[in-house]
């Protein structure tokens, strides 16, 4: 006679109460289903297992339970809330009882027959169209992009969870009561007449905008053609405001070249030496060092590089509980399952190697004590701000 097959609760999940429902949540594959306690509990006395069709018996009018896990959100903003929980929910999630909560809660893989079941998911994906496995977290921007939002323009993803679409506007959540005020507060609140800056991987040219309101004479490079042009049609009219079109970094290190050495008071990086370091193609550039040396030779003697980079600890974070009280962090520090931001190692060792020496390295804080995330992103930073200066040799 055949072995029946047993699922149990996925050891991987985590219960938390609330209110009067219980949310099974697994914090690696960011899905979540709400169920009564009743059913909680089933789940936790046949810890060992049942078959499919005992768990349909036993749950059968005893137990009620709703999906509360959300698509994954690019575009909604990359620094919002990771944990896929849909915390607010305006129509009510439709309600799963007997055979149909045991398939949601197989779905969902709260009910798994092995741990391999999950293993299997977070391999990566085959290709773009792969729904069966979780993938990085860059597969995953790309098949959002590839099939929820029929996006042909990947630059987009930049742009838009970000800024207003005419990129004029600064609309995402953490940049503007984080990143803005931090970027504001030690830069373009004073008079910047006669600064020289390079701000490398400048994007749309918001923030370029700000250095040259501030009165610097700015250089704003970037290797996207069409975040260039939305920069163009914005700024051209300002004066020292200049911006490069350097599609590799070789480019780059050509431009560079054409500058005169120590010509540039600050180089300017914000949410960009990540990408310097893990390129969204995935493949390391062989010449970064080869520009991180152009930099130090067109950087004035006491100029000084200055990045703002998602934290490689928290910038992932998964977060549960309440926004003050979390209880769960996924970080990225050793294990990098998204590969998504460098760790500081990462990021200090070639501007080391190319002969630049940290000067400051600080947390920019949540401003906004009446935003939701403002304990959470107090606690764990989801930025770092780096100063380096040349060092003498
Ligand atoms: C996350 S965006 C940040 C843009 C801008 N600094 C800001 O804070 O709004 C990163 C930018 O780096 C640019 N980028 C990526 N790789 C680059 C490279 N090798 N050279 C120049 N720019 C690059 C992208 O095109 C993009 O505009």
């Amino acid at each position: 006679m055949d072995v029946p097959q047993l699922f149990s609760l996925n050891k991987e999940c985590f219960l938390r109460i609330i209110e009067i429902s219980i949310i099974i949540s697994n914090p690696r594959l960011r899905l979540h289903v709400e169920v009564d306690t009743k059913t909680a509990n089933m789940l936790l006395q046949h810890i060992g297992g049942l078959s499919l069709f005992d768990w349909g018996k036993q749950l059968n009018g005893c137990g009620v339970g709703s999906d509360r896990s959300q698509r994954f959100m690019g575009m909604r903003g990359l620094v919002t809330d990771h944990s896929g929980f849909q915390e607010n929910i305006d129509i009510e999630p439709t309600k799963a009882v007997g055979d149909e909560l045991v398939k949601l809660l197989r779905d969902r893989l709260i009910l798994v027959e092995n741990s391999a079941e999950t293993q299997s998911l977070v391999a990566p994906m085959a290709n773009l169209l792969d729904q069966e496995r979780l993938g990085s977290f860059h597969q995953r921007v790309g098949q959002y992009v590839l099939l929820d939002l029929r996006e042909r323009e990947p630059w987009r993803a930049w742009q838009n969870q970000k800024f207003s679409e005419d990129g004029l506007t600064l609309i995402g959540e953490n940049y503007r009561q984080i990143q803005e005020p931090f970027f504001d507060r030690n830069f373009t609140h004073k008079d910047l007449s006669g600064l020289r800056v390079l701000d490398f991987g400048c994007g749309n040219g918001y923030f370029s905008a700000k250095f040259s309101d501030a009165g610097a004479s700015v250089i704003a490079l970037d290797s996207s053609k069409e975040l260039l042009s939305l920069a163009r049609v914005n700024y051209s009219s300002r004066s020292g405001l200049v911006f490069i079109l350097a599609e590799t970094i070789s480019d780059s290190i050509q431009y560079l070249s054409s500058l005169i050495a120590k010509s540039i008071d600050l180089i300017y990086l914000q949410d960009t030496l990540l990408l310097l370091l893990n390129p969204e193609n995935g493949i390391p550039s062989t010449i970064l060092s080869g520009l991180f040396q152009a930099f130090r030779r067109v950087l004035a003697s006491d100029g000084e590089i200055a990045a703002m980079e998602p934290n490689a600890v928290f910038w992932l974070a998964g977060r549960y509980g309440k926004h003050e009280a979390p209880y769960a962090v996924i970080t990225e520090y050793r294990n990098h399952i998204f590969n998504v931001v460098p760790n500081l190692g990462d990021m200090l060792k070639p501007l080391a190697e190319a002969g630049f020496g940290l000067v400051k390295y600080c947390h920019p804080e949540h401003t906004d004590p009446s935003h939701a995330d403002y304990a959470y992103a107090n606690e764990f930073p989801i930025w770092d701000f780096f100063k380096f200066k040349a060092i003498n040799r």
